[in-house]
């Protein structure tokens, strides 16, 4: 297994990627950056500012002038890191539905993308990371040393969103979670800019039928083959 590597996982929602990515981050003691959490801290933002978020100019100078930061986390209370919004703790409030329903828009605008896509280079070039995201190959770190494409029917993906929702005793119904996946999914593989797709050179897994030990252990099989 090489040294110092950046490890590049993409896929659509609840592929699994971001569990994934953290163990096996934890177990190469590398940083687990999930990147959605920069387009999430940018949409609250938005709302926030009670700005449109059809608003295209207003929204992508909301993203370039604001301040997002991901630390270690600073509470014990299930977080793997704490999302830090112009000095706020955002963590759980850009998991809101209000933010699941706006983001995807708000990640197809390229200014968007692009203040994001430079403050996750930065941190990606550092090494020893394992990046999570739907652009990560194919744009964000093209020359990652190993890329991975998680991938799970649409179906599976909604089922275990219901069931997450449901051990926190939220609010919601699978056929809810299932057109709000199939909506994001088609925003997110369709948009002009850094598509969600498949590296040429990604590894590709579905984990439809797989637990997450599975897809972890086969991660790391292939890891201890790159030379
Ligand atoms: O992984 P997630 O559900 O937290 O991502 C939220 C949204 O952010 C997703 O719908 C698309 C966008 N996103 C993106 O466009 N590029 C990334 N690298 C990560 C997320």
């Amino acid at each position: 297994m090489r040294e110092s590597m950046v490890i590049a996982i993409d896929g659509p929602a609840a592929s699994g990627k971001s569990t994934v990515a953290q163990r096996v981050a934890a177990r190469l003691h590398y940083l687990y950056f999930d990147t959605g959490v920069m387009y999430r801290a940018v949409t609250l933002a938005v709302i926030q500012q009670q700005v449109d978020v059809n608003n295209q100019k207003a929204v992508e100078q909301i993203a370039m002038a604001t301040q997002i930061n991901v630390t270690p986390p600073s509470i014990e209370d299930g977080r793997q890191y704490d999302v830090v919004l112009n000095g706020v703790d955002v963590t759980w409030q850009i998991r809101s539905n209000e933010i699941e329903a706006n983001v995807s828009l708000v990640s197809t605008y390229p200014g968007v993308r692009q203040a994001m896509t430079e403050r996750q280079r930065e941190i990606g070039l550092q090494g020893r990371v394992v990046m999570v995201g739907r652009d990560i190959g194919t744009v964000v770190m093209p020359d990652a040393d190993i890329k991975f494409y998680l991938d799970a029917s649409v179906q599976e993906r909604a089922r275990r969103r219901y069931t997450e929702c449901m051990q926190h005793d939220m609010q919601t119904t699978y056929e809810s979670i299932l057109a709000a996946m199939q909506s994001r999914d088609h925003i997110d593989s369709t948009r002009e800019i850094a598509p969600l797709r498949k590296a040429a050179d990604a590894i590709y897994l579905n984990t439809s039928d797989l637990s997450i030990d599975m897809v972890v252990d086969q991660v790391i099989q292939q890891l201890v083959l790159t030379e």
